[in-house]
């Protein structure tokens, strides 16, 4: 039986969230249903921001970032009447079932939605890779990847200059981009809360290698670990006045949500897009789509939410050892 499909995308924009759209709309229309794209996540659902998504119109989106429907924080659909609106609006454009695009939040919606019984299936996007139940989520690595550009080439001006460079990463509070970063940099350590730190041990660690020759210095501080008294311009401070190395402060921002998904976000959002259509055409509601061991799998919404996220705790040690 045809259905018609909703579509939308909640949360902080992530490359890759376009070619999850594309996927999800092709997949859906090549199996004979109807495509409704919501503009603007759960508000546009509340506001009956939306339009019927054709195959053409999901064209010359793949290798874009950001994403074609737009995104919101919806604080309304938190509310029992702005749910009720949006359960309003999709009866009226006859949506019968509802893919939505992003992270922990977006679920959290998706379930209450569910709840009230439109069926929904979710599709992990977000550049901070922190949604419990995957392995993986869309944009992660197209983020990890600018971050690391802007790192490299914060590398030739503090190497001219000899100084340290403090480098703060978005990951809400979560250190998946910050880990991987300061390991492909050569950082000498990583702030991060999952893992804990002694800036003073970080200083001596500079003092030390400052002797031994060493000339330049990268720290990466994850969003997570700052606040208004602890910024990153604090903690360059701190350590230039504690080792004498000259360091400065860069927060990097949310350029790293932005640009082009690399090959490996693209092909991730082609299979999860099509699968999460796989899922409703089968029958399947309440779904996260998710990675495990590589494999696309997926998971009852109430208990993805509910499951442990791990960090790669082994190469937080390795990237201290090697940064000697
Ligand atoms: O979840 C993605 C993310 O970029 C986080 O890394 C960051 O904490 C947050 O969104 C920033 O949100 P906003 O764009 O609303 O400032």
């Amino acid at each position: 039986m045809a259905m018609t499909i909703g579509i939308l995308t909640s949360g902080g924009d992530a490359p890759g969230m376009n070619a999850a759209i594309r996927a999800a709309t092709r997949a859906a229309i090549a199996k004979g249903h109807k495509v409704i794209g919501v503009r603007r996540g759960y508000q546009g659902l509340i506001e009956g921001d939306m339009y019927e998504l054709t195959a053409r119109d999901v064209s010359d989106i793949l290798h874009r970032g950001g994403t074609m429907l737009c995104t919101a924080r919806s604080k309304e659909f938190t509310t029992q009447a702005g749910l009720e609106k949006a359960m309003q609006n999709c009866k009226s454009a006859g949506i019968e079932a509802l893919i939505v695009i992003g992270g922990d939040g977006t679920y959290r919606g998706a379930l209450d939605f569910s709840r009230l019984g439109m069926p929904c299936v979710g599709i992990p996007g977000t550049i901070d890779n922190d949604i419990v139940c995957t392995e993986y989520t869309i944009g992660f690595d197209t983020a990890q990847n600018t971050a690391l550009e802007m790192l490299d080439k914060l590398k030739d001006t503090e190497m001219s200059h000899n100084r340290c460079s403090v480098v703060e990463v978005m990951g809400r509070n979560a250190g998946h981009i910050g880990v991987n970063v300061a390991a492909a940099t050569g950082a000498i350590d990583c702030l991060t809360v999952e893992v804990p730190y002694d800036l003073d041990d970080i200083c001596h660690k500079i003092i030390e290698q400052k002797n031994a020759g060493k000339t330049h210095f990268e720290l990466i501080v994850c969003e997570g670990v700052v606040h208004d008294d602890f910024t990153s311009d604090h903690i360059a401070k701190y350590i230039e006045q504690k080792t004498g190395v000259t360091s400065r402060a860069t927060v990097l921002g949310h350029v790293q949500r932005g640009g082009a998904p690399t090959c490996f976000d693209r092909v991730m959002a082609l299979k999860m897009g099509y699968y999460a259509v796989e899922l409703l055409v089968n029958g399947q509601r309440n779904r996260i789509v998710a990675v495990k061991n590589n494999k696309i799998v997926d998971y009852d919404i109430e208990d993805a939410l509910n499951m442990q996220k791990g960090y790669d705790e082994k190469l937080h040690s390795v990237l201290r050892v090697l940064s000697i």
